[in-house]
């Protein structure tokens, strides 16, 4: 049997470079809060124990980790003294905890749960404690790794605490370990805070970890994956990375994308075989696109499921709760709401389809509005099957239109249409012979002269 995973995500830090109400690790990438990118990730990795270190002034962040895993999950740090301090705050949390415990930043969302597993693997082989490193471009402002002589990792020393030939090692600390819990915290019991940050540093329990007989393994990782998020251009460069991860995936998994770089994906946007996606699309959380639908441009999804061999847009939104069986097309102008549409029905045009049932191969003429909302509650109508809706329709809901029935055009629908009937609802024309001519004639007569 392996042993028990737990996690420990740091999220204590103020944020302050976000400039933002809201506390940093709940800031999105990919439509998924950060701190929850995290916490699937080492979900994804078999752990099945998490505690969230949160500061004291972020009220809204341990009412999330509540939410999301329960109370037990939420630790305090109060006041922030460091890393090696806020993993000893949720000690008392893992008590009764008997395993391996990862270690990582709440504000780093990019790393995957292979990686979290290879570290927990690396761990259970070698023993002792591992770490994920990098090489960085650029190394300044990380903590970097001193292998020994004997090739043994040493200690990690913090760019301020770095003497020159240390700041020239290009081998950086991500900032995640895994070690055995209990180990940890009695290890971290004895750091001290005697550097030039006057911080309980995390990295100490490197060089106390060697005294007491316990190697560190380091396990080589890319600088991507651990890209710490502290400001609004650092979120931005997260989720850059993140979409290209998107796209990729969407492209190995058989689907076209016309110019990867303009689609934007979710964490869970749901892509089969065989779609086709054109340029400048938008899928927001909670979407599922069936096999060979095709995506014009300009599209935006939220909430949607599209069915097979479908056609969407150009200039098409999809808001929560619309689901399109086969073969239905929405063209151009459309916004599908909350609408389950049957196979073949149609709306090519300028429509809103919110809160309606519509049956199989019917046709919404252009302009068609269901009328849904009386500025207090909602309704919902239905639209049998091969029904006729004539364009520039409002229907205002509650109505039921039948099987086979048209509605004229230009009607304002507020009773049932039966099955095969024609519904109109509209003012009569009437003609007034010889009006235009005259009326031009009276507005055109030169005036006369004074
Ligand atoms: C840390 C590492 C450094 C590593 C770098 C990688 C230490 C001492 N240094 O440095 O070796 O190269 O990350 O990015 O660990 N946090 C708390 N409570 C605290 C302090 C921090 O929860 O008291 C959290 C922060 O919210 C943040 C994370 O820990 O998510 C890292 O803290 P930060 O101050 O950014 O550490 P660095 O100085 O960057
Ligand atoms: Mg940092």
């Amino acid at each position: 049997m392996s042993r028990a995973r737990a996690a420990i995500i740091l999220a204590a830090g103020q944020g302050t470079r976000m400039k933002s109400d809201l506390p940093k690790v709940l800031h999105q990438v990919g439509g998924r809060t950060m701190l929850d990118w995290v916490i699937s990730t080492v979900q994804g990795a078999g752990v099945s124990r998490i505690v969230v270190v949160v500061g004291a002034t972020a009220p809204a962040l341990s009412e999330h980790v509540t939410k999301k895993i329960g109370a037990n999950a939420v630790a305090v740090q109060d006041p922030p003294l460091g890393t090696g301090h806020a993993v000893r705050a949720a000690e008392p949390a893992l008590a009764d905890f008997d395993g391996d415990v990862i270690v990582l930043y709440g504000d780093g969302p990019l790393i995957q749960s292979k990686r979290v597993d290879e570290l927990f693997a690396l761990r259970a082989a070698k023993g002792g404690q591992a770490i994920l490193a990098f090489k960085a471009k650029n190394p300044f402002g990380y903590g970097r790794v001193v292998v020994a002589a004997d090739g043994a990792v040493e200690r990690i020393v913090e760019e301020k605490d770095a003497s020159e030939p240390e700041r020239a090692i290009a081998l950086c600390n991500s900032g995640v370990i895994c070690a055995d819990a209990k180990a940890l915290f009695r290890l971290l019991s004895m750091a001290k805070n005697d550097n030039a940050k006057g911080e309980y540093y995390l990295t100490d329990v490197v060089a106390l970890g060697r005294s007491a007989g316990f190697q560190t393994n380091v396990l080589v990782g890319e600088e991507t994956e651990t890209l710490g998020v502290n400001s609004r251009a650092e979120l931005a460069q997260a989720e850059a990375i993140f979409q290209a991860r998107a796209r990729s995936a969407a492209m190995d998994a058989g689907v076209t994308l016309i110019d990867p770089a303009s689609v934007f994906f979710s964490y869970d946007t749901e892509i089969e075989p065989d779609v086709i996606v054109e340029p400048n699309v938008f899928f927001g959380p909670g979407v599922r696109i069936r096999r060979g639908a095709r995506i014009h441009a300009y599209c935006h999804f939220d909430g949607a499921e599209i069915g097979e061999n479908a056609e969407i847009g150009p200039f098409a939104r999809f808001r929560p709760g619309s689901k399109l069986a086969r073969k239905v097309k929405i063209g151009n102008f459309v916004e599908v709401k909350n609408a389950n549409m049957a196979e073949g029905s149609k709306a090519s045009h300028l429509a809103y389809v919110g809160d309606v049932d519509v049956g199989a191969r019917s046709n919404l003429g252009a302009g068609t509005i269901v009328c849904n909302y009386d500025g207090f509650d909602k309704y919902r109508s239905t639209i049998g099957e091969d029904a006729f809706i004539g364009s520039d329709t409002a229907l205002v809901s509650p109505v039921t239109i039948g099987d086979r029935a048209y509605t004229g055009t230009g009607s304002v629908i507020t009773k049932d249409v039966p099955d095969g009937a024609l519904g109109v609802a509209r003012g009569r024309q009437v003609n007034l012979e010889g009006w235009a001519d005259k009326n031009r004639a009276k507005k055109q007569k030169p005036k006369e002269p004074k």
